[in-house]
């Protein structure tokens, strides 16, 4: 039997994270994912991920400092950033200039030291892209600010509220982890050859790249400022699933109920007191859409995930929809590279079967 992109197929073990579609819950190592969201730094929770258990006040400072020991970039790698082109996509551009930090540090076999490297340059890395892209100058790392503060600092030039940061810090450790989705699991066959972390990880971002996966949050803005008001709502979305077309931030491959993360997001742009007029038409259209798609796909139980409500925090920090899947990417650089090292614990390289359903033997006509 066949099972189309793997569905149902358990394919690994892991004790990283526990993607409960039925409940609704996200577990962390143990940790309910939104208490850790609502109360930890993006350091700490790293941590967790990486190590498996929660940082003392000596483990969270070490793991703080680390993070900002590493962040500095080789002057190739600005050379690269420079030298591709503006027009290229900010995710290709990413993809690539990763790949370059192939070097000899991150051999085989994959360390928590290579994920705490690459997990402090991405932010970097991804900010240098975003303002040469917009033709501004590259703002280089600042050590007096923590791990999200500081990628806010570096695409903006500018100080955030305290809100706003926690806010992204928020998101960002929401989106850390989240089982084997399509980006992970693409590291973890890369890993699984043997290959390093740095291949594993580029593999990772190009499909965090598809709009099936990391590229939803900019779908989400799009459908809500075409619907634009609450009178239009219900005639857009059943012409979109008439024409068999996706409503971009609901449906998951395993929730079957609201998205844990969208759950606890929704309540830290309540927090933040989000552009209202904006949230309201999206806690409208998310009734409505649910509604919706009961009557068109009944008994399938497509709810909102997480990009609906990551476009609303994304929004509230003006962040620019062109840096929601780069973000993506910086957050779950800590999920890839912990499933990259636990790949490497009991490793066994991904070689699935495919169903041949071509041509039997064919006679070769002769030449002569
Ligand atoms: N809008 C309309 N119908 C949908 C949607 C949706 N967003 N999601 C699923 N369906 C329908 C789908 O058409 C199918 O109907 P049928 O059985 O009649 O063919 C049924 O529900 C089952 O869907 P599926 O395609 O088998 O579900 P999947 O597990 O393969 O796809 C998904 C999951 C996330 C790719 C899909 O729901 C989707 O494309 N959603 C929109 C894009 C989006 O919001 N992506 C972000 C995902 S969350 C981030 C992450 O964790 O990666």
């Amino acid at each position: 039997m066949i099972s189309k992109g793997l569905k149902n197929v358990v394919a690994a073990e892991t004790a990283i994270s526990l993607v409960d579609g039925e409940k609704g819950r996200l577990i962390y190592r143990g940790y309910n994912a939104k208490e850790l969201a609502l109360q930890y730094s993006f350091e700490e929770i790293a941590y967790l991920i990486w190590y498996g258990f929660l940082p003392n006040d000596h483990e969270k400072q070490m793991i703080s400092e680390s993070l900002k020991n590493n962040r500095e970039l080789p002057s190739y790698v600005y050379q690269l950033i420079q030298t591709l082109p503006c027009d290229m996509e900010i995710m290709s551009q990413i993809r690539t200039v990763v790949s370059a930090l192939g070097t000899k540090e991150f051999g085989w076999k994959p360390t928590v030291e290579q994920a705490i490297r690459l997990t402090a340059v991405i932010p970097v890395i991804t900010a240098a892209i975003y303002r040469k892209v917009n033709g501004e100058k590259i703002i280089l790392p600042n050590r007096e600010l923590g791990h999200v503060e500081n990628y806010l600092y570096m695409l903006t030039g500018k100080r955030h509220s305290f809100a706003l940061i926690r806010a992204l810090e928020g998101y960002m450790i929401l989106t850390m982890e989240h089982g084997m989705n399509a980006s992970t699991f693409t590291s973890r066959v890369v890993s699984s050859t043997e290959s390093d972390m740095v291949s594993a990880v580029t593999g990772a971002i190009g499909a965090m790249k598809g709009p099936l996966h990391g590229g939803a949050p900019t779908g989400v803005i799009d459908m809500l400022n075409e619907i634009s008001n609450k009178e239009d709502a219900e005639i857009w979305i059943r012409q979109k699933l008439e024409r068999k077309e996706n409503l971009m931030g609901f449906g998951h491959r395993v929730y079957r109920t609201r998205d844990p993360r969208a759950e606890a997001l929704s309540e830290i742009t309540k927090q933040i007191g989000a552009d209202d007029e904006w949230l309201e038409l999206a806690y409208y259209v998310e009734k409505l859409a649910v509604q919706l798609l009961e009557e068109y796909k009944p008994g399938r139980r497509i709810n909102t995930n997480v990009e609906f409500y990551a476009a609303a925090v994304m929004k509230a920090i003006d962040m620019s929809p062109s840096l929601f899947t780069p973000t993506f990417t910086v957050s779950r650089m800590v999920g890839w590279t912990a499933h990259v090292i636990e790949q490497s614990l009991d490793n066994t390289i991904f070689r699935p079967e495919a169903k041949y359903i071509g041509k039997q033997t064919v006679e070769l006509q002769s030449l002569v």
